[in-house]
């Protein structure tokens, strides 16, 4: 499966911030977009999932689909997840609320509105908490934060893991994690990084988006792209990614 860009312009409040932009991501490839602040890096992962501030032009295709002119909801069901930058909070919306909500009730095998409930998707209740758990754990998230309101009162380090649990559970078909190593020590590093991993692993494809190489030391990414001023300068591989440690961006001008 691909997900292709072409040609990706974007602006905001009539600037323009991505000049003609293009990627190609297959299934279980990692994918990293480096770029200093104000490259465009956030603008990106925002266009990808239609932020309604932010006007597109170009194609987004994914698995034969162009999905450049659907809803973010639309977009999101076609099997895009983005984990935020800043996530926001919402209280009241637990963590376990939001999964199944996300997970819907489409392929519920019970038309019965009473047996229904006992499904999340396809899975029974209680096979669908067993699975939240177990990626919890694994991510070293403590079980109460299942059922306090998503991101409220969270440290920055408890939100990414948390936006990390999010696509465990949800596996989108592609995942874009926008700067998800900011802010993290260096456990909660390496525990992001190895969800990411078991993640690509079962077929996602993902896009990291950093400006940082700390967290390609825990993840090795197959492709590397070097954004500035809202172009693509430079694509490689993970080696490209140590130039950047060694040299900074200004090497790659525009
Ligand atoms: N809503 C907005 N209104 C005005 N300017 C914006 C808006 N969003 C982003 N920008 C500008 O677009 C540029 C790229 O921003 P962003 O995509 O957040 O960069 P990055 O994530 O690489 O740091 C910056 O110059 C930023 O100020
Ligand atoms: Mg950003």
């Amino acid at each position: 499966m691909l997900l292709t860009v072409s040609d990706l312009h974007v602006s905001v409040e009539n600037k323009p911030i991505l000049r003609g932009l293009s990627l190609r991501v297959k299934s279980g490839e990692v994918h990293a977009v480096m770029g200093p602040n104000g490259s465009g890096k956030s603008t990106l992962a925002y266009a990808f999932l239609g932020h309604p501030a932010y006007t597109s032009r170009g194609k987004i295709v994914l698995n034969k689909k162009d999905i450049s002119h659907l809803s973010t909801e639309d977009r999101a069901k076609a099997g895009l997840f983005l984990a935020l930058q800043s996530p926001i909070a919402i209280p009241g919306v637990t963590v376990t609320n939001l999964l199944r909500a996300a997970l819907g009730d489409n392929k519920n095998p019970s038309h019965n509105p009473i047996l229904a409930r006992r499904f999340v998707g396809s899975l029974p209740v209680e096979e669908f908490m067993k699975a939240v758990k177990e990626y919890a754990k694994q991510l070293h998230i403590d079980e109460s934060f299942l059922s306090r309101g998503i991101h409220d009162g969270f440290s920055g380090g408890e939100k990414k893991k948390i936006e990390m649990l999010q696509a465990l559970v949800l596996k989108p078909k592609f995942a874009i994690f926008d700067e998800i190593d900011t802010g993290l020590d260096v456990d909660a590093l390496r525990i992001v990084a190895r969800g990411i991993g078991m993640l690509s692993q079962k077929g996602t494809g993902i896009i990291i988006i950093t400006h940082y190489q700390r967290i390609l030391k825990y993840l090795k990414p197959d492709v590397v792209h070097i954004l500035v001023s809202g172009k693509i300068v430079k694509t490689g591989n993970a080696e490209l990614a140590k130039k950047i440690e060694d040299n900074g961006y200004t090497q790659f001008s525009v």
